[in-house]
């Protein structure tokens, strides 16, 4: 029960969901309830502070939350700060918040840069892409690399069962973390991500010698934005409004075309989508979210604003919120997954 003069804050989860965002809304409201203060639950990222739709959150109302994927409190990849500055702090003074705590990712971080010095304001990095600077990991990452593991180890038994080779899509945009993730995890026989560019020529030679071996089944993990040697990603569509409008899609239908031209061997192809960002999240993800909901609480009631709650060296820790609004982490081609897909004789 809030008393009178409990204080009462913002929160706002924006761009694409990502498993662990009601964890993060369970365990920051149950954490500030201890503290006396009063979370009020802004609908539909930006949106809500625009229109001023919010929703009153307690204990009560968000229990169990962190089981499912989504969000309670909605969520928008499109629409910015941008030109509205003015406009989105008007509207923020009006709801009478003593400050916003944001979960988001690269969008949301650029589009709160621009009212920054007008708002009192604590970070969530969010993405399954795994791509946010300033933080080792973000959650939802495990959770996408479950979806594209369980996937590649049930189409297994149909990829062996006809002789095909199975080439799966996971999400990722500009960086190929899920699918190295969800590739090493799953033991695919090969991972193509957009930061390494392979020649056509390399991944034929592959197969081939998988073929030489009397394998019936071959199961490749492909990041949508990856592309071979000397060829672009393949954009799919755009969605204007959206900050990264570019939305990618079809390079694993392409390859398996390709292979059945180039080696004979029969193939198919999966692509995730979505199903990667709804499953429920894994217990990696849920450590995650309740840790940085307890410590977004401490902020709070520290009034140390102006900072994001991140994961450093395996720990939770505050960094300045500039960390996370620069461009995305690529994957390094001496990180220890590459490095240990390497050594067990996956293609990548
Ligand atoms: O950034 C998260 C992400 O799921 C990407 O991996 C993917 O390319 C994109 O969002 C899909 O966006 P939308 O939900 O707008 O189709």
């Amino acid at each position: 029960m809030k008393t009178k003069n409990a204080r009462r804050i913002g929160l706002m989860t924006g761009g694409g969901d990502a498993p662990g965002l009601n964890g993060i809304i369970e365990a920051t409201v149950r954490s500030l309830a201890q503290y006396d203060v009063e979370v009020v639950g802004i609908c539909d990222g930006f949106e809500g502070i625009f229109d001023r739709r919010t929703i009153s959150l307690d204990s009560e109302k968000v229990l169990n939350a962190h089981t499912f994927a989504g969000t309670l409190l909605g969520s928008s990849n499109k629409g910015s700060t941008k030109g509205r500055e003015a406009e989105f702090l008007k509207a923020f003074a009006e709801l009478k918040l003593e400050g916003l705590i944001a979960a988001g990712g690269d969008g949301t971080f650029e589009g709160l840069s621009r009212v920054i010095q007008g708002l009192k304001l604590i970070g969530v990095p969010k993405t399954i892409d795994n791509d946010l600077q300033g933080t080792d990991v973000t959650f939802g990452f495990d959770t996408a690399c479950a979806v594209v593991a369980e996937a590649v180890d049930a189409l297994r038994a149909t990829a062996d069962a006809h002789r095909r080779v199975f080439v799966v899509e996971a999400m990722g945009r500009t960086t190929g973390w899920i699918a190295l993730g969800g590739g090493l995890a799953s033991y695919a026989d090969a991972i193509l991500v957009p930061e390494r560019p392979v020649s056509r020529e390399a991944l034929k030679k592959h197969l081939v010698g998988l073929q030489a071996l009397k394998r019936r089944g071959a199961m490749i993990v492909v990041g949508e934005g990856a592309h071979f040697e000397s060829e672009s990603p393949r954009i799919a569509f755009r969605v204007e409004g959206s900050m990264q409008a570019d939305r990618f899609g079809g390079i694993s239908q392409d390859i398996a075309r390709w292979i059945e031209k180039e080696t004979g061997w029969e193939a198919r192809n999966v692509v995730l989508g979505h199903l990667q960002r709804s499953r429920h999240p894994t217990t990696t993800d849920r450590f995650m979210t309740a840790a940085m909901g307890v410590e977004v609480g401490r902020m709070v009631q520290e009034n140390d604003w102006g900072k994001a709650v991140v994961m450093r060296n395996g720990n939770i820790a505050r960094a300045p919120l500039s960390d996370l609004m620069k461009p995305p982490r690529l994957i390094d081609g001496n990180h220890r997954w590459v490095k240990v897909a390497q050594s067990m004789g996956i293609f990548i």
